[in-house]
């Protein structure tokens, strides 16, 4: 099935072509770039730059895999969490797409797509325990199959992403910032007591953050020098000063321990044997790192993704778009976005009631 995914629920505009689980073709546009002087994304701007971008995109698509529009056997694209105008181009883009070209439509769960993005590369074993680490989630679920998530726990604050990019933007490092204290964090020992692991001391799955964010806070009042003069002179090649790659170094050890610790208890309490990470925060080396050491120790398999697949993008998408259509599941021309911070309803319809049957008589 010939798939087209479709993503825009932040700052990067993309589709990809994907073919029973194998990416074909994808085409990425990153506003980063226009956000970055901002220390942040602009919603309305980066509406503005997904409906700029997605014309070009889809025809760059097709030429670059040598396919024509009417090869396209379904249209995913993401439907929600993320920037409620953001999300309402992306799937103004794909309705107009599915009536022209009378295919269906599905609107795939942005989190759902994070963490089955591992089968475009290898077979996903269940059941699973699935941490997906991203920009605005830092959730524990267990998975009994491609479609069954139970939620263990989720953080109650910022989001291991966030507290990253605050960070970032405390120091003043460019913004998103989990890349750079990546980097920097290379560049020296970590200091295993300068930060807290915060929310162990008690037995929910459950996250917080925003103590270590005070905890780095207060200690850059401490030590001012630690923040940067000119961040747009500042690049993920740069070499940083010993002092600061230090703070970068166990901040990223305080955030990587906590989340190997909430990891291992999920793991005890199911019983599981296979673990997925996913998100974009899990393209982190100490992250990574820790939870293939973490796994190893305990005898899991773990389902970890390229990198490319860790951050947004929409093979991920198209290749949840098909999992779901082999499931049966559909959405007509009804289909909402939902922003972050609403729950995503199953509001799936079978093929027949998606009223595509209908286009095509
Ligand atoms: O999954 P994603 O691309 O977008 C969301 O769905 O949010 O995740 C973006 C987040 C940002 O907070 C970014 O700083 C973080 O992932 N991130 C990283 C790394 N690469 C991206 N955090 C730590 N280390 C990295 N190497
Ligand atoms: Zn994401």
């Amino acid at each position: 099935m010939l798939s087209l995914g479709i993503e825009t629920s932040c700052d990067e505009t993309a589709m990809a072509l994907v073919d029973e689980g194998r990416i074909l073709q994808e085409v990425i546009f990153s506003q980063v770039d226009k956000h970055s002087i901002f220390g942040g994304v602009v919603p309305e701007m980066a509406s503005r730059e997904h409906l700029r971008k997605l014309q070009p995109l889809w025809h760059s698509l097709l030429k670059k895999s040598e396919r024509r529009a009417g090869d396209v056997e379904l249209i995913a694209v993401a439907r929600g969490p993320g920037l409620l105008g953001c999300l309402l181009v992306g799937l103004g883009f794909a309705k107009g797409l599915a009536m022209g070209l009378k295919v269906p439509l599905v609107g795939v769960n942005h989190l759902h797509a994070h963490l089955m993005a591992p089968a475009l590369e290898q077979e996903i074993e269940f059941p699973a325990v699935g941490l997906l680490v991203s920009g605005g989630h830092t959730s524990l679920y267990k998975i009994d199959s491609s479609i069954e998530f139970e939620l263990l726990g989720r953080t109650l604050d910022d989001a291991a992403g966030e507290a990253f990019d605050k960070t970032a933007r405390a120091l003043n490092l460019p913004y998103p910032g989990g890349v750079y204290i990546d980097r920097f964090a290379s560049f020296a020992e970590p200091d295993p007591d300068m930060f807290p692991r915060p929310y162990l001391d008690n037995a929910s799955l459950d996250f917080s953050f925003s103590g270590l964010k005070t905890a780095l806070v207060n200690h850059i009042r401490k030590h001012p020098g630690l923040v940067q003069e000119n961040p747009l002179e500042i690049t993920p090649d740069s070499t940083p000063d010993p002092e600061l790659a230090r703070v970068c170094a166990s901040f990223n050890l305080a955030v990587a321990e906590t989340l190997q610790a909430k990891l291992q208890r999920a793991v005890s309490a199911t019983g599981v044997q296979n673990v997925i990470l996913a998100g974009g925060v899990a393209a982190n080396s100490m992250i990574r790192q820790k939870t293939i050491k973490l796994c190893s120790s305990m005898g899991l398999r773990l389902i970890l993704p390229g990198l490319n697949l860790c951050t947004d993008n929409a093979s991920m998408i198209a290749c949840c778009g098909e999992i779901l259509a082999r499931h049966g599941l559909y959405h007509d021309l009804e289909l909402e976005a939902v922003p972050r911070g609403r729950k995503i309803p199953w509001d799936y319809c079978g093929l027949k009631n998606s009223g595509i049957e209908e286009f095509r008589n």
